[in-house]
């Protein structure tokens, strides 16, 4: 470990240093007074600096000489098109449509809602808010109209930014009449909606109130409209992500300009190997916080060509299609869940599709957002001759990995069922409920110790309170991570569990709280638990359990089937919630606290123990009978 030991010994001996010399990388309008600013056990990296985040990605590098380079690759294997941005286009484009925003009263601090499915125009989109310091909030295109208006009423936006719809395998999903409903169910009221027409199913649109991109965009080019970049303080946010909580309201999680833009462009090199005129790609979603760094702003940043891929894993048209993008494009690195791969291996076991493409420009495949079991790592390996297959743990929280194999520092050994060792920037401590650190290869919380390194979240969105409640308090001195797991005795980490009740299913982080809460809200439903089960293909899979309302007498099955309805019509599709199921009662302790964990062992298979605390241990007979009758109970 030579030279990522020096590297992060650097860091911590002088971490103030270690940054600022980091952000000599980027371009800044004006320097900081100060690299951090620590104030009631809150940080703030680069105060005093002004910068902004859409010149660091676009504009430097077309003044660089970077303009005929591709910046962007929009390839869609869902149409088996491909469209591609030079920087200097990319730039053009984005500069037109600030120019679009800025007509509909869009100016520094306003937030603009984007609600997109994977097409160029949604980077575009977040690279104008960008150039005019305005504060983007991106929402998932699985979400449900409900999602959507509880965030439309949090970040209190300006403008909506959307299509008339998506694309999933075998349907088309329209998203404008989700938004509408949004729009109708939220209390804050937007000014205006600029929305994307797509040729797959056209939206009508409403005089007045929503406005067709491309006239918009062409009425803001024929008028030369093309704002300049806004200075904006390195401490101004750039965006607002939501992200699961414990209940079903959402946090936002604030990113700002400064820190942001030095850790992502120092994690390219240093955690991804990756260099300037090199190609990237991460298969996310630009609604996840993956898709936001690496996506879009952090391949930007460095100098690189992004590929923003709209299809799946399988069936778009098959399980090659990861392999195809890699060799049509020359992707160096890709970036994707291990549910992706998970997906590939069962549709094709032996990898023989690889075969049919050129991978030799491939190097590396990393793989985060959920726990990468040991099975799919070395699956991937051999199916990719060797290659490495880099394991590395982060969260919406933190923006960029917390730990990894360094690769651009130093390749160090695999361990498998491990995302390796902490990067510069984060000492990680796994501690128990008294936060005193716990012996090497003992399981207990995940913290960090404060301050956090640039580019994590600095608080919620009007949520200070929020902020400290949910990271800072339960561990003073840390940022508590809600995983659990060890470190064994090179330092490596293990990241085992949630210690809330955050579910990752298929890569997406989840809350089980928050359906519990949909379905709290069903007439004929009593009380209702959700718990994350194993599922061989996503990680995790939600099911329910309803106890009924005395006198019901309607069939369960309607009543499940109606649950299962419910959280697609209130969460959305993305919460693959497929399966609920009646039952007497729930098994709880004796001071009414519902075993979840229990239950949880009982479907998986896994050793369980009757709680001593348990009121009733009989229930737990029921509930094994109830999940081995609709065959998920796994032993
Ligand atoms: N807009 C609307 N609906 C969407 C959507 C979007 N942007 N994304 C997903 N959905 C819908 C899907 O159509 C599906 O609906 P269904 O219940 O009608 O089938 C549901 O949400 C669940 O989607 P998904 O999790 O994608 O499951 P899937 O069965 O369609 O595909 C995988 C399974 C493994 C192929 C898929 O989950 C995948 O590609 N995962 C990669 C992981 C990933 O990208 N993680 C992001 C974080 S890095
Ligand atoms: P998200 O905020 O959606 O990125 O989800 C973050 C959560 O996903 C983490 O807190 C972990 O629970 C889980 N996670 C992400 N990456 C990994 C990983 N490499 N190994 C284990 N869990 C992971």
């Amino acid at each position: 470990m030579g030279r990522y030991k020096d590297t992060y010994e650097s860091w911590k001996r002088d971490p103030e240093g270690f940054w600022a010399e980091a952000a000599k990388e980027i371009d800044w309008f004006k320097p900081a007074t100060k690299t951090l600013e620590v104030k009631d056990g809150l940080s703030r990296w680069f105060v005093g600096a002004e910068t902004n985040s859409c010149w660091n990605a676009l504009d430097r590098h077309v003044k660089a000489g970077r303009g005929a380079q591709a910046a962007l690759i929009h390839d869609s294997a869902m149409l088996g098109r491909v469209r591609t941005f030079t920087y200097a286009e990319l730039l053009d484009e984005v500069a037109t449509f600030a120019g679009v925003l800025q007509r509909h009263g869009v100016s520094k601090g306003d937030r603009v809602l984007i609600y997109m499915p994977m097409v160029p125009e949604a980077a575009i989109a977040m690279l104008a808010c960008a150039r005019l310091g305005a504060i983007h909030s991106v929402v998932f295109g699985g979400f449900a109209a409900k999602e959507l208006a509880t965030r439309i009423d949090d970040a209190k936006p300006k403008l909506i930014v959307s299509a008339s719809c998506g694309l999933e395998p075998g349907r088309v999903v329209a998203y404008k009449p989700l938004m509408d409903k949004a729009i109708e169910m939220s209390a804050h009221k937007v000014s205006g909606t600029i929305v994307l027409q797509r040729e797959m199913e056209e939206a009508p649109l409403l005089e007045g109130r929503d406005f067709d991109w491309a006239y918009e965009v062409e009425k803001a080019r024929a008028a030369g409209a093309k704002p300049d970049c806004v200075a904006v303080a390195a401490t101004d946010p750039l965006y607002v992500l939501y992200t699961s909580g414990t209940t079903g309201k959402p946090k936002g999680v604030v990113r700002d300009n400064g820190g942001h833009m030095v850790a992502l462009k120092w994690s390219m090199k240093h955690v991804y190997d990756m260099n300037p005129g090199e190609v990237f790609w991460a298969a996310s979603d630009v609604g996840w916080v993956v898709g936001h760094s690496y996506i879009v702003y952090a391949p930007l940043f460095h100098g690189c060509t992004t590929i923003l891929f709209e299809g799946k894993p399988v069936g778009t048209p098959d399980a090659g299609t990861f392999w195809r993008v890699i060799a049509d494009h020359g992707v160096k690195a890709l970036f994707t869940a291990p549910t992706a791969f998970r997906a590939i291996r069962k549709e094709d076991p032996k990898a023989e599709l690889i075969s049919k493409y050129d991978l030799s420009k491939f190097e590396v495949l990393y793989l985060a957002g959920e726990r990468a079991d040991p099975d799919t790592i070395q699956w991937a390996e051999k199916a990719l001759s060797g290659r490495p297959v880099i394991d590395h743990w982060w969260q919406t929280e933190t923006g960029w990995p917390m730990v990894s194999n360094p690769m651009g520092i130093e390749r160090l050994p695999v361990k498998y069922g491990s995302p390796s060792v902490p990067l510069p920037g984060y000492e990680i401590h796994v501690v128990d409920e008294a936060c005193k650190p716990v012996p090497a290869n003992t399981t207990g919380a995940i913290v960090v110790k404060l301050p956090l390194p640039p580019g994590c979240l600095p608080t919620l969105w009007e949520n200070e309170q929020g902020f400290r409640e949910s990271y800072l308090a339960e561990f003073p001195g840390y940022y508590k991570t809600a995983d659990a797991g060890y470190l064994d005795e090179d330092g490596y980490l293990y990241v085992m569990s949630r210690t809330d009740d955050i579910i990752n299913v298929a890569g997406h982080r989840l809350s089980t709280g928050g359906m519990e809460e949909v379905l709290a809200e069903h007439p004929d439903v009593a009380e209702c638990a959700v718990i994350g089960i194993a599922d061989a293909m996503k990680g995790q899979v939600p099911v329910g359990f309803l106890v009924i309302n005395a006198g019901v007498t309607r069939p369960a099955a309607e009543i499940e089937a109606e649950a299962v309805q419910l959280i697609r019509d209130r969460i959305g599709p993305v919460a693959a919630f497929k399966k609920a199921m009646v039952v007497k009662r729930l098994p709880k302790t004796r001071s009414g606290k519902v075993l979840r964990g229990t239950m949880r062992k009982i479907a998986d298979g896994v050793e369980w123990t009757t709680p001593a605390t348990i009121d009733d241990p009989a229930i737990l007979d029921e509930i094994k009978a109830v999940l081995r009758d609709a065959g998920l109970a796994k032993a």
